[in-house]
């Protein structure tokens, strides 16, 4: 990705009133404003985007302590297991979308690509850039694994101070022009999308010919049984984590709620294949419970 594209990129992006309009209007000083149930702030594509956009920037700077709590660390594996599948060439342009604090498009200029990391919760960008001044290591160790299946990264050999770009933007509507980059990667990107469909299509568009997307993301397991297991355990701690740390047991109910939406890695490589991708598969981890989605545009 040039450095204008980024910067043409920067200008095009819609960036969306962080909190609703109707939740902007001044509480009267008998009524607290009351925040919509899940269920109705996940009611239309609008609604959520509103939602996930608010929930994300509010949560920010608990987001890395969360993620390595709700997966009970495995978060890192994961993303490094994705990296690995990747099979990054030096110098390509990647762009990660959804990109949070930034472990993936750190973990993937590591690996030499060009990285431009798109979030729309404007904090979570700013904690990204954050890292790589922090320490020059940090940003890597976020997805070094002891395990032999992922390659350690030495980030001061290859993490080079321009080779990853947080810019603040919408994946539905991606500014990029067509076709110009290699690798795109999601880490629990897809399931946050307002409407999935149009987040795949962008990504489609983006990709040059033979270029890769990949896409971590929760499962829907496929016995019936074992989803409702699921959904209800992440409800519960989801519930608690929430209340301790933010007072609000939806913050993290959030998790489930999404799910019960998404259709699951199945699906979501089914509509990849309708809308072009070829070599659709996806792995299962943790048994089924996560996946990592891949495919190609056709050369
Ligand atoms: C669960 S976090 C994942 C962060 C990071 N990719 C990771 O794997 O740790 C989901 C991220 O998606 C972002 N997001 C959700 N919808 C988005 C959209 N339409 N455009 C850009 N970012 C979006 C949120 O702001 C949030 O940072």
């Amino acid at each position: 990705m040039t450095v204008d594209a980024v910067t043409a990129g920067r200008r095009a992006v819609c960036q969306r009133p962080l909190y609703p309009s109707e939740k902007m209007t001044p509480p009267s000083t008998s009524t607290p404003a009351r925040r919509p149930s899940l269920r109705d702030a996940l009611s239309t594509p609008d609604r959520k985007q509103r939602y996930v956009s608010a929930l994300f920037q509010r949560i920010a700077h608990r987001y890395d302590l969360i993620t390595v709590l709700l997966s009970y660390g495995r978060d890192r594996r994961w993303k490094a297991e994705l990296v690995d599948l990747a099979n990054v060439r030096p110098g390509e342009r990647a762009v990660d979308l959804a990109c949070g604090t930034g472990d993936l498009a750190y973990g993937l200029a590591a690996r030499g690509a060009r990285v431009a990391g798109l979030d729309f919760a404007p904090e979570m960008t700013r904690l990204a850039r954050s890292k790589a001044r922090r320490s020059p290591l940090d940003p890597s160790t976020a997805l070094r694994v002891d395990g032999e299946r992922s390659r350690t990264v030495d980030s001061r050999r290859s993490l080079g101070a321009s080779s990853v770009t947080f810019v603040v933007g919408d994946m539905l509507k991606l500014p990029l022009p067509d076709a110009s980059v290699t690798l795109v990667t999601a880490g629990y990107g897809l399931r946050n999308a307002a409407v999935l469909d149009t987040a795949l299509a962008e990504i489609y568009r983006v990709l040059a010919p033979g270029g890769r997307m990949l896409a971590l993301d929760f499962n829907q397991p496929a016995n019936a049984v074992v989803r409702a297991v699921y959904l209800a355990y992440l409800t519960i701690v989801g519930s608690v984590v929430g209340l301790a740390l933010h007072r609000d047991a939806d913050t993290y109910r959030y998790i489930p709620a999404s799910l019960a939406r998404y259709p699951g890695a199945a699906d979501v490589a089914a509509r990849m294949a309708a809308l072009g991708f070829v070599d659709t598969e996806w792995r299962p981890l943790l048994g089924g419970l996560m996946a990592i989605n891949m495919g190609r545009k056709a050369p």
